[in-house]
């Protein structure tokens, strides 16, 4: 029997891909013989209330496939199978299933071209890190392998928690209790918890667009309904139909990747509404330790009254991006019950990373390294204006106040992607900014994303050099 289901949930493959992959999936298992007849497309179209045109597209498919016939007059049959072919070449390919061939999800990065340089956003500069210092406090942890065999269940290690509360944490402006912190492996993933737990209760969740779209990507597909909201000069800008949200996503500090700030009246409303609306919040505080003309504003969970703010940390701007080690600051329950689907996810967060991190912060070492990483990215920022401003007089950009990013607004006649084309040709790898919008507009075919954390004073003004002269190539 056929019992075609289909995937309403978005991105998954079209109907017709579905319908035609779960008939080769029944044919393949026997469960439609050589001769069965498939149902009548009409019939089977108002089965699964799709258009006729889908089923028959799908047929189509199945047939060019050799898996069906189709005569006119007899509808569509399973044809005769070739048995599977175990010689020869077939046995050296590497088989690949067809149901995961559906990637419209995946980004994928630059090529990685030694001689290339790369404006990669969201990378920190690794090579100012006191590595020598960094191997010592290494060692350390390896002095004592007790403790090394065991998985934990708990929110972390309590020497870890304990140190950021301390030396983390009041930077933001937090005070924190060891049960409010839950030890992951850096945001991203910690989104992903947050995701598994609220899915069972649908809802929606606002997000400023353009943005970070990877983290409210986690909820949307796991049954979220996405509510873009635009962003402005006071960050983003909640939508009437964002209001209702029961989860609000937001990068109060530097909003990703305009770098705008949210206004402290858009923050206590939005502090406001959570709680008429019994709301939450996500705070991705991902890189507010970069700041360059002033100190940043207190983290909106500090002024978090009535415990509507889940505050995500990370090490990967403070430390490096490959660490794969963040927290989550949260009401107590919201910890215990992340606590869980941690362990399901990934028996907890690696032991050594965190005493290794432990002892980073505890010598000083990592406040260290963000002052003089404070000065180092201002340099590369300003370095970066003065080449935009001779170079390339007429994009537009704001002077990032922080951050690790430019946002650059091309000329109207001017595609990004022609200037990404043209700059790779010149081996300087430029981001498009249309990743940051959810569908590309005509807006978004004009934005570049220039980020300059992983380069170098040097490697920027061969980057400008490079580029000088350049023009769009269509
Ligand atoms: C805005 C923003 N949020 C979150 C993340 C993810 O951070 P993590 O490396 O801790 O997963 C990134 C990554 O660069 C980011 O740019």
């Amino acid at each position: 029997m056929l019992n075609i289901q289909l995937n309403h949930i978005s991105p998954h493959p079209p109907y017709y891909l579905q319908i035609s992959e779960q008939v080769r999936q029944a044919i393949s298992a026997g469960v439609l013989t050589q001769g069965t007849r498939l149902p009548a497309s009409r019939q089977l179209a108002i089965e699964l209330g799709i258009s006729r045109r889908t089923v028959v597209t799908a047929y189509e498919e199945l047939c060019s496939q050799g898996y069906c016939v189709s005569h006119v007059g007899q509808g569509t049959v399973v044809a005769k199978i070739p048995t599977l072919q175990i010689e020869g070449k077939i046995r050296m390919t590497r088989g690949f299933p067809q149901w995961l061939s559906d990637h419209s999800n995946i980004c994928h990065s630059q090529s990685n071209d030694p001689g290339k340089i790369c404006f990669t956003p969201s990378l920190a500069q690794v090579n100012f890190l006191p590595l020598k210092v960094m191997r010592q406090a290494f060692g350390k942890v390896l002095q004592d392998a007790s403790g090394l065999g065991h998985y934990q269940k708990d929110n972390g290690n309590p020497a870890l928690i304990q140190t950021i509360i301390k030396h983390v944490l009041p930077a933001r402006g937090i005070q924190a209790e060891p049960d409010q912190v839950l030890i992951t492996c850096g945001s991203q993933y910690s989104s992903l918890l947050l995701s598994q737990l609220v899915a069972p209760y649908g809802g929606g969740i606002s997000y400023g667009v353009p943005g970070y779209l990877d983290i409210p990507r986690n909820f949307t597909l796991r049954g979220l309904v996405g509510l873009p909201c635009p962003v402005d000069a006071e960050g983003v800008c909640l939508t009437e139909a964002a209001c209702s949200a029961r989860l609000h996503y937001v990068m109060p500090e530097h909003h990703f990747p305009q770098g705008v700030t949210l206004s402290p009246s858009r923050r206590t409303a939005l502090l406001q509404l959570a709680q008429e609306q019994d709301a939450l919040i996500i705070e991705d505080d991902y890189d507010s330790e970069f700041y360059y003309n002033r100190h940043p504003l207190p983290a909106l969970k500090a002024g978090d009254m009535g415990g509507r703010v889940i505050y995500l940390g990370t090490f990967s701007k403070s430390l490096f991006n490959s660490l794969r080690l963040g927290y989550i600051v949260a009401h107590p329950e919201i910890i215990q019950r992340l606590v869980e689907i941690h362990w399901q996810f990934s028996r907890g967060t690696s032991l050594v990373l965190q005493l290794w991190v432990t002892e980073l912060l505890e010598t000083g070492l990592v406040d260290r390294h963000l002052r003089r990483m404070r000065t180092y990215y201002r340099h590369n920022r300003d370095l970066i204006a003065s080449h935009l401003k001779q170079v390339f007089p007429e994009w537009g950009w704001q002077l990032p106040n922080g951050g690790l990013q430019f946002w650059v607004e091309l000329p109207q006649h001017t595609q990004a992607k022609s200037i990404i084309h043209g700059a790779a040709e010149r081996k300087v790898g430029l981001w498009s900014g249309v990743q940051s919008y959810e569908c590309h507009t005509q807006e978004a075919a004009h934005r570049l994303i220039l980020g300059f954390g992983a380069l170098t004073p040097l490697l920027i003004e061969q980057a400008f050099d490079r580029l000088s002269g350049l023009s769009p190539i269509p």
